[in-house]
């Protein structure tokens, strides 16, 4: 009875231990899960960060698509129109570059702002072939109802009180594309001072006839230069205006 008693303790005894060795081993099962579960919010974590790495740069390269597109933005508005400010502009049409060094001239001894005027359809070489009784410019200058497109207009022209425009003598005339222009805007106010580029022929009635298509403004008489004058000799009849 005794040995009987003895052997039930036992067994229950190790029932009880293998009981609670089980229990410890399931513990560590789930430690071990609380570990994964540790790592898998690591993982994510560490997946977020480099989802927010990865998307910093991503952000900053739409910042630089934002800014290079405010700097085209920017440079488009430039190119029309320098130093918002100036009540002085000096606008010119130019080719080869010869009225173009003159305009600048003018602009930079005034600090003025500067506009070009570009033709929406620009002229080729052959465009400006005057030996070519059929090149563009022949065919315009030889149809005075013929009005080029202007690719842009100025800024804020209401704010300028004096408009110089410069162009290169075409057979003699302003290139039509200055008829767009000048009927373009209103000139009421202003003064407006033509000057030209030319290979030896003088302003003769290119200027007056511009003043007459815009109806507008008080245009003073034209300058012609040869585009080869230096920025001092195009500021001493600036300043002589
Ligand atoms: C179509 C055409 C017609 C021209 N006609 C004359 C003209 O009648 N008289 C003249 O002296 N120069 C004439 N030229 C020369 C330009 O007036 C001269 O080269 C001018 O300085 C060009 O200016 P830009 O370089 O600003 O385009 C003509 C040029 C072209 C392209």
């Amino acid at each position: 009875m005794k040995f009987q008693m003895k052997k039930i303790i036992t067994l229950l005894f190790i029932a009880a231990l293998s009981i609670l060795l089980s229990a410890c081993g399931s513990g560590q099962e789930t430690n071990s899960s609380t570990a994964e579960s540790d790592n898998v919010t690591n993982e994510q974590n560490e997946t977020t960060e480099a989802a927010v790495e990865s998307e910093e740069p991503e952000s900053s390269t739409e910042q630089a698509v934002v800014q290079e597109s405010a700097i085209e933005e920017t440079t488009e508005a430039t190119t029309e129109t320098t130093e918002a400010g100036s009540n002085t502009l000096v606008v010119y049409f130019s080719n080869t570059g010869n009225t173009r060094a003159i305009a600048e001239s003018i602009a930079n001894g005034l600090s003025a702002d500067i506009y070009e005027i570009i033709a929406e359809e620009p002229y080729t070489e052959a465009d400006l072939d005057y030996g070519d009784d059929n090149s563009r410019s022949t065919q315009e200058m030889n149809d005075p109802s013929a009005r080029p497109a202007i690719s842009g207009s100025v800024e804020y022209m209401e704010q300028y009180d004096t408009v110089y425009i410069g162009y290169p003598i075409w057979w003699g005339e302003a290139p039509r594309i200055l008829d767009t222009f000048v009927e373009s805007y209103d000139f009421t106010d202003k003064t407006v001072i033509p000057f030209c580029t030319s290979a030896s022929s003088g302003v003769g009635s290119s200027a007056s006839g511009l003043a007459s298509l815009a109806g507008t403004g008080n245009w003073l008489e034209g300058q012609r230069f040869s585009g080869s004058e230096s920025a001092e000799e195009v500021m001493e009849w600036v300043n002589g205006l």
